[in-house]
């Protein structure tokens, strides 16, 4: 049976408002975690994790925006697992995923890295081939609510947003002991945003070491 136009039209209006529901959502959990942050009572959950499954746990929540853009991953060989909350460091990826796609055009490129900084330290970066962030605005893009596009840059076409994305990611990166900054593409115009993380620490192996049940060796061979 066709549904009648007055079904058809509850449906898309139940659409809208699922639509705009979400976004409410997105915005509340938003402003709940930066108010943590802002508390000082993020409470991370540190474990070691792989830096390709952070990346691609990224990549596929980001998948529905990045359909126009080509993804260009370039991780080095050879990463040593970091221990980190590996949700919030995924999310920190994705916010500049989701940054790259929404501000630089459809078709360019956006290139994800991970390499090592240092023996302690990783580096990550995401850049894209978009109109950049001009120096005098490169720090206080991570102020919360500050969108350093004004309504007449882009004629009036203002992508969405809230602001509040990178001042979340940089209170993610910050509590991870990590930093977090924005300079020009490596080539040509674009933004390069990059963040460090710590590995982690011997100490912190041991402690996990030490705290590991002891399964005697019958149970473990049965
Ligand atoms: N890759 C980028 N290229 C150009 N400008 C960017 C880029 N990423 C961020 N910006 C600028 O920095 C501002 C702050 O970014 P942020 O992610 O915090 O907020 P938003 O994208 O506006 O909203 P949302 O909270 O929904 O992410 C953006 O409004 C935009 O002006
Ligand atoms: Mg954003």
């Amino acid at each position: 049976m066709n549904p009648t136009f007055k079904q058809r039209f509850r449906c898309l209006e139940f659409g809208v408002h699922f639509k705009e529901s979400d976004r409410l959502n997105r915005f509340v959990e938003g402003l709940i975690e930066l108010a943590r942050i802002e508390a000082g009572e993020m409470q991370l959950r540190r474990h070691w994790s792989s830096v390709e499954e952070i990346i691609t746990t990224a990549l596929a929540r980001a998948a529905p925006l990045t359909r126009q853009h080509q993804i260009h991953i370039d991780s080095e060989k050879d990463l040593p697992v970091i221990r980190v909350d590996s949700r919030a460091v995924s999310e920190v990826i994705y916010t500049l995923i989701d940054n790259a796609a929404k501000y630089a055009p459809g078709g360019t490129l956006i290139r994800i890295s991970a390499q090592r900084a240092d023996d302690v330290t990783l580096l990550f970066a995401v850049e894209d081939k978009g109109p950049g962030i001009p120096p005098p605005l490169r720090e206080r893009v991570f102020d919360k609510f500050f969108r350093a596009i004004s309504d007449g840059d882009t004629g009036g076409q203002r992508p969405a947003g809230t602001g509040m994305g990178l001042a979340i990611a940089k209170g993610i990166v910050e509590a991870h002991d990590g930093r977090i900054r924005v300079a020009d593409a490596t080539q040509g115009r674009g933004a390069h945003f990059e963040f460090t993380l710590p590995i982690g620490d011997d100490e912190a192996i041991e402690t996990e070491q030490a705290t590991m049940p002891v399964v005697p060796l019958e149970e473990r061979v049965s």
